[in-house]
């Protein structure tokens, strides 16, 4: 498991070239890296061979997804994995296995995207928000209140942009509520909570490997379990016919007894393709996890200390891999419209959670028309308000770092 790593000790004083009026960024923040050729080679064979689909009625010995499932479980110490076809999936079929359906309360965490409330919707049920602190954790108190007063079942954290809850703690206050906890690990692909991975701290985790993850087959979710027959709902859910004989990763078939014909087929499974793809770059994740995390520690030392800019502090247990990196600008609305688009100016393209209208993959809680008002999560959508975002390509040089230091605080000075 990776910590985050310090910058090294020798580096360009940046702060000497503020004034430059035509620095500009010209890299891409959203660009992934390659596949590995192991994995573009095994993509090709099967392409060659037409067998895409994972099962097959005679044999074909043991495909990629059975194989994925089996070294993921095992690299994060689960006893059962289910792939699928994204993380929304994984998240759908998580409640689904728990039971979660219409007239159902799911508790989620304020901090998230927009596919986590709509794998709530998704199931039928009814989301409410758990209130987001200003380090872009959860709110424990709230969690506390929340549980009692709706008597929700589950709570479904979500670890987003790799900011992870001291999860003893949440994980105690699930118990004594009897709450199942299902955690979104679509940002925390790597990471731990003192030690312990997360995904490993309740009922189920659920990861995502769409491009932008830390793991990338276009579109594709893991979901992790120890419980047998939640991995058995699991598998047929993502639509396995009577073919769950052919996964490696999985309980027996007196388990499967227990469930088929009770369970519909919802046709979320994984391709042969995307989990080609992904098997070696499960071997990849340390060095990603090394190479981000140090960007994000020299991304964060020129961060700091700019006027009118606070980084979100991190307790020491939380063992992140930071694929981007947050900071509040402590601003009126106008003042961080005008200091997003100075950097748009120098080609620095910065998300923003307060932007009023979604833009791409950025919306926040209130843009989610269809949950039920009121929210009740007026401080977290204050915090968010002045939350700024940004990815961090695992490509970005030392030199890109300290560019993108001076474009913020020249941005930062000037409105
Ligand atoms: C926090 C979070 N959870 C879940 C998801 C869903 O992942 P997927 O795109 O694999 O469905 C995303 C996707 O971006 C996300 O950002």
């Amino acid at each position: 498991m990776n910590r985050p790593t310090d910058p090294p000790a020798a580096r360009p004083d940046s702060r000497s070239s503020i004034g430059d009026a035509d620095l500009r960024f010209t890299k891409d923040l959203s660009r992934p890296e390659p596949i590995p050729e192991a994995g573009i080679a095994r993509v090709v064979e099967l392409m060659r061979s037409g067998r895409l689909h994972r099962y097959g009625e005679t044999g074909g010995g043991d495909p990629d997804p059975a194989m994925l499932e089996e070294e993921f479980a095992r690299s994060i110490g689960a006893r059962w994995c289910v792939a699928m076809s994204s993380c929304g999936a994984t998240l759908f079929v998580a409640l689904k296995t728990l039971g979660i359906g219409p007239g159902d309360t799911v508790l989620t965490s304020t901090f998230t995207l927009a596919p986590v409330p709509g794998a709530i919707a998704h199931a039928g049920a009814r989301a409410v928000l758990v209130e987001t602190t200003p380090d872009l954790t959860c709110d424990l108190d709230d969690l506390d209140r929340k549980l009692a007063s709706t008597g929700a079942r589950v709570f479904l954290v979500s670890h987003m942009r790799g900011h992870i809850t001291d999860l003893a703690a949440l994980r105690t206050i699930c118990d004594a509520h009897g709450a199942a906890l299902v955690e979104d690990c679509a940002h925390t692909m790597g990471a731990a909570w003192d030690g312990r991975p997360t995904g490993r701290w309740g009922r189920i985790g659920c990861f995502s490997a769409q491009t932008y993850k830390h793991i990338n087959s276009g579109e594709g979710g893991l979901f992790v379990t120890d419980d047998d027959d939640l991995c058995a709902q699991a598998i047929l859910y993502s639509g396995s016919y009577m073919f769950f004989g052919q996964h490696r990763s999985r309980p027996a078939d007196a388990v499967f007894e227990r469930w088929r014909g009770r369970i519909p087929n919802f046709s979320l499974r994984m391709s042969n393709a995307a989990a080609a793809m992904l098997r070696p770059q499960l071997a990849e994740l340390p060095r990603r996890a090394t190479t981000w995390n140090r960007l994000h520690a020299w991304l964060a030392e020129e961060l700091e200390g700019i006027e009118g800019l606070r980084l979100p502090r991190r307790d020491a247990r939380e063992q992140f891999v930071a694929s981007s990196i947050q900071f509040f600008v402590e601003r009126p609305r106008e003042r961080i419209a005008a200091f997003i688009e100075a950097c748009d100016a120098r080609g620095l393209h910065i998300k923003w959670f307060g932007v009023e209208t979604p833009v791409g993959f950025t919306s926040n809680a209130s843009h989610w028309e269809y949950l039920a008002k009121p929210l009740g999560v007026d401080r977290s959508l204050e915090t968010l308000s002045q939350l700024c975002d940004m990815r961090i390509p695992p490509d970005l040089s030392d030199d890109d770092c300290s560019v993108i230091g001076r474009i913020v605080r020249a941005a930062a000075a000037a409105t």
